[in-house]
């Protein structure tokens, strides 16, 4: 039996910058995905004007990585509709996300959507997307990157590892695996809520490849090595890395498609097209070319600690006293790991398009 008291369950990114600093391994698995965004925004039915459109970023972080694709969607939608009318867009994320740091870079980063665009809103909304959180049939164009991976809620605790695609224990899988087919349903039923008619929606999240791979093999042995480090070390007690896990999971293509199985619509949704692809590991092809081994496991260490050190501290016991530490102290454990074999890192990732209302 697997139990779940006091874990905690998917907390946001590192704040202050650190994710938009350390999230270049997500920015370049995005961009795959980003012209499929530009074909929805060029094929998705407009609202009328002076109604403004509605394009949604859900699970933006801290927005240096929305800044590519949200971009490259208003150029496309001012082919269509011109430098006048307003397009309003939404980025979304927990309620603790940084958001300040994302208006920051909004106001002042050159490559900021804001740019020489006038008529453009951005606003955010800080609630979590396994609910509604934007008015039914709003949305025009929604873009979710490397956010529906985290679960609603840690469903158990995973006695062997921080990940579930590494543990043994049948226990821990079955749910976790159950409670990531609960929330993608979830979340679809709620995007299918908010997307207007003939409304479009591209996901990009991490994903199980065709053989079952969740991949990031080096780095989960790092953080979970880094982990049994620290409670070596007696900076974490047994109790308290018990609690810890990574409430993330790699859906396979099966897993993304199964509500749709059957009629071919969930919702009123459609799954236009998706496709299971490798991200490109930028970190080993600079390191193929540097040949500096701290490099390379800083970069893989600074990425693991954006990303999922700060749901780690959640489950300390005085959190609002050694988090800091602790997340410095497991950087450092990841460095010494990781640097002394580095090795490619596989990045499975699922990419797809979602239609609102039947395809004609
Ligand atoms: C890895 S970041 C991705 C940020 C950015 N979209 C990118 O591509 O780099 C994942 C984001 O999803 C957010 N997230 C996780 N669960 C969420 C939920 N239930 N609702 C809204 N945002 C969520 C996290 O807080 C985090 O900021």
């Amino acid at each position: 039996m697997v139990e779940s008291s006091q874990a905690h369950g998917p907390a946001p990114m590192e704040g202050h910058g650190a994710y938009n600093r350390s999230s270049r391994v997500q920015a370049a698995g995005s961009s795959p995905a980003i012209p499929l965004l530009e074909k929805a925004a060029r094929e998705v039915q407009l609202p009328l004007p002076p109604e403004p459109v509605v394009l949604v970023d859900y699970g933006s972080s801290e927005g240096r990585n929305s800044l590519g694709p949200v971009g490259a969607a208003i150029r496309v939608l001012r082919d269509r509709i011109g430098s006048a009318r307003a397009v309003s867009v939404v980025h979304t994320d927990l309620p603790g996300n940084d958001f300040t740091a994302l208006f920051q870079i909004l106001a002042s980063d050159p490559d900021s959507y804001l740019e020489a665009d006038p008529a453009v809103f951005p606003c955010a909304v800080g609630r979590s997307f396994y609910g509604q959180i934007l008015p039914s049939s709003s949305v025009t164009l929604g873009w979710s990157s490397w956010a529906v991976q985290w679960l609603s809620r840690v469903p158990g605790l995973i006695p062997d590892q921080v990940q579930v695609a590494y543990s043994q224990d049948a226990a821990a899988r079955a749910a976790f695996y159950e409670q990531a087919a609960e929330d993608w349903r979830s979340f679809l039923v709620h995007r299918a809520a908010e997307l207007r008619p003939g409304g479009r929606l591209v996901v990009l999240s991490m994903a199980r490849d065709d053989h079952g791979d969740f991949g990031y093999r080096p780095a989960v042995a790092a953080i979970y090595g880094a982990l049994l480090d620290l409670v070596d070390d007696g900076f974490v007690s047994e109790e308290e890395a018990r609690r810890m896990v990574i409430p993330t999971v790699g859906r396979s293509r099966q897993d993304f498609m199964a509500p749709f199985v059957g009629s071919g619509s969930f919702e009123g949704l459609t799954l236009e097209e998706i496709d299971v692809f490798y991200g490109e590991d930028r970190i080993w092809i600079e390191f193929q070319s540097h040949h500096d081994a701290a490099r390379y496991s800083a970069r893989w260490a600074a990425f693991s600690r954006a990303s999922v050190c700060p749901t780690l501290a959640a489950s300390l016991n005085d959190k609002e006293v050694r988090a800091a530490e602790f997340i410095d102290r497991m950087e450092a454990r990841m460095i010494a790991r990781l640097q002394v074999a580095p090795e490619p890192m596989l990045i499975p990732l699922a990419k797809m398009v979602l239609v609102k209302g039947s395809l004609e």
